[in-house]
């Protein structure tokens, strides 16, 4: 792969200079859903699939972005000295974000860069491609300019550049966990503080499954941050009646009691969602330290019911992926992961019922949506680093 990727670098870029390559990968988020901007707490893994960067620094302030999965675009030109935005939702907005936050934030880039990029996650489908391209763009500067960043650091750099210069107000998961990757665990982190366990995925005879329904999400940035909205208005409501910083601080029983200071029903059920799954991921992480797979699976199925009925995120082509996943032999749970909207669905299917899996599955959703789901067989890996 890398040296292909290479060869690609040199037909677009030419030969010569040093050239580097680092790899990020995608995220799957296992359970913990619309939780990470709540102070809740959240259970993803990095995948073995990402985004390749490969990069070569210039003598001058160019910036060149070519992408072999958006080759149509050529190579696109731009400089350090004008990052701003482009207007159009261009892929290059997302590592020039973070170049912009970088130098936000006091970290000076003095020369420009040739990168290839490409990506062996779907664009736009929930496995995070774009937190890809954020942590890997601020991997690399990191090691060229020797920022001393630790990866958190860099999660941290990422998030900040899609909340201010993509104006999508995503929480700390993705970047989170595409930077702090480690192979065959998932991380189960505490958005409220940030601290961390690393939880060993022990899914023996079992594996995840990811089924793209190939919806894209269109709106779903909108929607997105109409939800976190929704769940800011109802936590300061909560706050008249209860000294809480974040939905994350309560207990089922704590919303029960106190939930009628939310004015709305509909904001009353989006803080329910975010309260229940916050709780719903404690007890799943539980759960699998118990080797309790059976118990884990449960509660990923009632993280999508929760999603689909109180917090309206999921859509006919993920409720159809998890009905059809729930009706196949030797599958644990199943449920939408990422913002929802379109993406994807993460189910945990037992080694010999995958093959079945996907062709059921598959045909279901295909007579139903009218186009055809992709699966994915995947492994969980580790973070950003350089190849
Ligand atoms: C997107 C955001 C994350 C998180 C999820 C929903 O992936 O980038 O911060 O909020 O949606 O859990």
């Amino acid at each position: 792969m890398k040296e292909q990727l290479i060869k690609d670098f040199e037909a677009e870029f030419g030969k010569g200079g040093e050239i580097r390559t680092y790899f990020a990968p995608g995220r799957v988020n296992l359970i913990g859903e619309h939780t990470d901007y709540n102070g809740g707490h959240v259970f993803p893994c990095a995948l073995t699939i990402g985004t390749y960067f490969i990069v070569r620094k210039r003598d001058d302030r160019k910036l060149r972005f070519f992408s072999k999965n958006f080759a149509k675009f050529g190579v696109i030109d731009a400089s350090l000295d004008k990052l701003e935005p482009t207007g159009d939702n261009s892929w290059i907005n997302y590592p020039m974000g973070v170049m912009w936050a970088l130098e936000d934030k006091g970290y000076k880039i003095s020369n420009g860069f040739d990168m290839l990029l490409f990506g062996n996650i779907p664009n736009g489908s929930g496995l995070s491609s774009s937190a890809s391209v954020e942590v890997g763009t601020g991997t690399f500067l990191n090691d060229y300019y020797g920022f001393n960043l630790t990866p958190d650091k860099i999660a941290l750099i990422g998030q900040y550049s899609e909340n201010n210069f993509n104006k999508v107000n995503c929480g700390i998961m993705d970047q989170f966990a595409i930077a702090m990757g480690k192979k065959d665990n998932a991380i189960f982190l505490d958005t409220a503080d940030l601290s961390y366990t690393y939880a060993p995925l022990k899914l023996e005879g079992a594996k995840i499954v990811i089924a793209c329904s190939n919806k894209k999400r269109g709106l779903g940035d909108s929607k997105y941050n109409e939800r976190r909205a929704e769940c800011e208005q109802a936590l300061s409501e909560l706050q008249s009646v209860v000294k809480i910083n974040s939905l994350g601080e309560l207990t089922e029983q704590q919303f029960e009691q106190y939930k009628d200071a939310i004015k709305s029903p509909v904001r009353q059920r989006r803080a329910k969602h975010a309260v229940y799954e916050n709780q719903r991921t404690i007890k799943a992480v539980e759960a699998l330290k118990n080797n309790q797979i059976e118990e884990f699976g449960k509660l990923m199925i009632a993280s999508h019911d929760s999603l689909r009925d109180d917090y309206e995120v999921t859509g006919i082509e993920l409720d159809t992926l998890v009905e059809e996943s729930l009706k196949q032999k030797g599958v644990i749970g199943s449920r939408m992961t990422g913002a929802g909207f379109g993406g994807c669905t993460v189910s945990i299917v037992k080694d010999d019922a995958i093959d079945a899996f996907i062709e059921n599955v598959g045909s279901a959703y295909k007579a139903k949506i009218g186009y055809a789901a992709d699966f994915y067989v995947v492994e969980i890996g580790d973070g950003a680093r350089k190849i």
